[in-house]
């Protein structure tokens, strides 16, 4: 039977060691959560990196036991690998670069070495498993020269490939020393997917300015081949976040921050640690409220979730110092005896708790410097059942094009953001539900089944395109 083998630098699963023991939790991130629910269909198959070196090989066969079983199957890298593919040429050169971050980013030729190294040990993993007529779906950053390197071995092959993070302007991606091998890599795609239609242009701006390629519209021939590129803006489980609301421990939950909070009113910030998230500018918007209107001291919470990430890479350790400082500070110069302006917590939570808080939250403040989409603002919307609630959305995240009743801001403009909070804490309850009501229409029909339907039919137009072309 066809099969679609999915695959991406990070398993949904990720182990930990405690003790000798391994355990399995769920992967943080819009590409694992989103596309949590759709490789456990037939024999379909997730091939990623589940997140800790293991180097014992009967442990990694161990390991891969455990994860067969889930339909998932490993691709161990080596701390040479992750210090140098993951953390260096990926979130150190790529991550920066594609973010509008350039001051951020290193070029190492070493970096480099290992970046095309581990993609070919992905490949190399992929054609064990890969049978003719299969579908091979490769997803993001980490892997833009897989496409190239199967269709060199596979032909005939079908290949999706989608980025879940901006593509830059040419002005941008031009900086990259290795910016012609990065396109022929992703041009062995059949088709090629962005979250906006900004990116795709730049996509398409970057091959037509680099490579001696035709393109026409969308299409790109290069090598005889014609790629398609296409904007797929990713989606949620809308009906996952909307049912959590009725969900017994949920309630609970929500009943516990109701009593911890009475009659506060509730800001929710939830993101990775993350430069590109703009938590230090939100924080500097939190300040800012305090210190103008100081009506609200006592009355008004920020609750922050920064999930841990990449904090092995410099920037993202020096971020977390920066949040943890900024955070007391203003704590302890707004707080009272009875209120903490800010609820700091630097870790991950189950959905419920992500479900009870998104239920709660007055506002949702999303306000990244640049995020491919951004699925907590779209979590939030398909969590409010009774249609109230305020989102504020930075308009440099994918999901601003869509969720275009949010209170939409330019991140850079700090007073701006603090305007946008006092407008969402007065906004009448039927302006809330106008917006809302729209966003979640949005969010419910856009959900990530249609998302997956719509990206694989189109491969499948594309490869018919392409036989009629033979
Ligand atoms: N998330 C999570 N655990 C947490 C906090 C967040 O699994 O404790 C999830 C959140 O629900 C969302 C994802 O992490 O689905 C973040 O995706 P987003 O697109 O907002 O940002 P990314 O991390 O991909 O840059
Ligand atoms: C973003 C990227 C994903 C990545 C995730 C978490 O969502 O698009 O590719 O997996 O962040 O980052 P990490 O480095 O922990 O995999």
């Amino acid at each position: 039977m066809r099969k679609t083998i999915i695959v991406s630098n990070r398993l949904p699963v990720k182990i930990s060691e405690a003790s000798g023991e391994y355990t399995l939790q769920p992967s943080e991130g819009g590409l694992a959560t989103g596309l949590g629910s759709i490789y456990r269909e037939g024999n379909n198959i997730w091939i990623g990196w589940p997140g800790q070196e293991i180097t014992d090989s009967k442990e990694q066969e161990r390991v891969t036991k455990q994860l067969r079983k889930m339909n998932l199957m490993p691709v161990y890298l080596s701390q040479d690998e992750i210090n140098n593919f993951y953390e260096g040429f990926s979130n150190e050169t790529l991550w920066p670069v594609f973010h509008y971050m350039a001051v951020y980013a290193h070029y190492e030729q070493e970096h480099w070495d290992y970046y095309y190294q581990v993609n070919k040990k992905f490949r190399d993993i992929i054609m064990k498993v890969a049978e003719p007529g299969d579908i091979i779906w490769i997803h993001d950053y980490q892997l833009l020269l897989l496409p190239g390197m199967i269709r060199a071995e596979m032909p005939e092959i079908s290949i999706g490939f989608f980025q879940h993070i901006p593509f830059p302007s040419y002005e941008l991606f031009r900086l990259v020393p290795w910016r012609t091998e990065i396109l022929e890599g992703m041009l062995g795609a059949d088709l090629m997917g962005f979250h906006t239609f900004d990116d795709t242009r730049h996509f398409l701006n970057a091959a037509s300015r680099l490579l001696p390629v035709n393109t026409s519209a969308n299409i790109v021939s290069y090598n005889d081949r014609a790629v398609v590129v296409e904007t797929f803006p990713m989606g949620i489980d809308f009906n996952k976040y909307a049912e959590m609301g009725s969900d017994p421990e949920v309630l609970q939950q929500m009943q516990h921050l109701k009593e911890n909070f009475h009659q506060d009113r509730l800001i929710l910030s939830i993101d990775r640690l993350d430069y590109s998230k703009g938590i230090l500018q939100r924080l500097e918007a939190f300040e800012l409220l305090l210190q103008l209107h100081p009506e609200y001291i006592g009355k008004v919470v920020l609750y922050m979730i920064v999930v841990p990430s990449r904090d092995t890479v410099s920037q993202y350790k020096e971020l977390r110092d920066e949040i943890d400082k900024y955070v007391g500070n203003i704590n302890a110069r707004f707080r009272t005896l009875a209120w903490h302006p800010i609820q700091y917590f630097y870790r991950s939570f189950p959905l419920e708790t992500l479900s009870a808080l998104y239920n709660f939250a007055d506002i949702c403040l999303v306000t990244p410097m640049r995020d491919g989409m951004n699925l907590v603002s779209k979590e939030y919307v398909a969590s409010r059942n009774n249609n109230d609630g305020v989102l504020i959305l930075s308009e440099m995240a994918g999901a601003s094009k869509e969720l275009i009743d949010a209170i939409i801001v330019n991140p850079n403009n700090i007073g701006a953001i603090t305007r946008a909070i006092v407008d969402a804490l007065n906004m009448p309850l039927d302006e809330q539900q106008r917006r809302m009501k729209q966003m979640r229409t949005v969010v419910a029909k856009f959900n990530i089944n249609h998302w997956v339907k719509l990206f694989m039919t189109r491969l499948q137009e594309v490869n018919e395109m392409q036989q009629n072309m033979l």
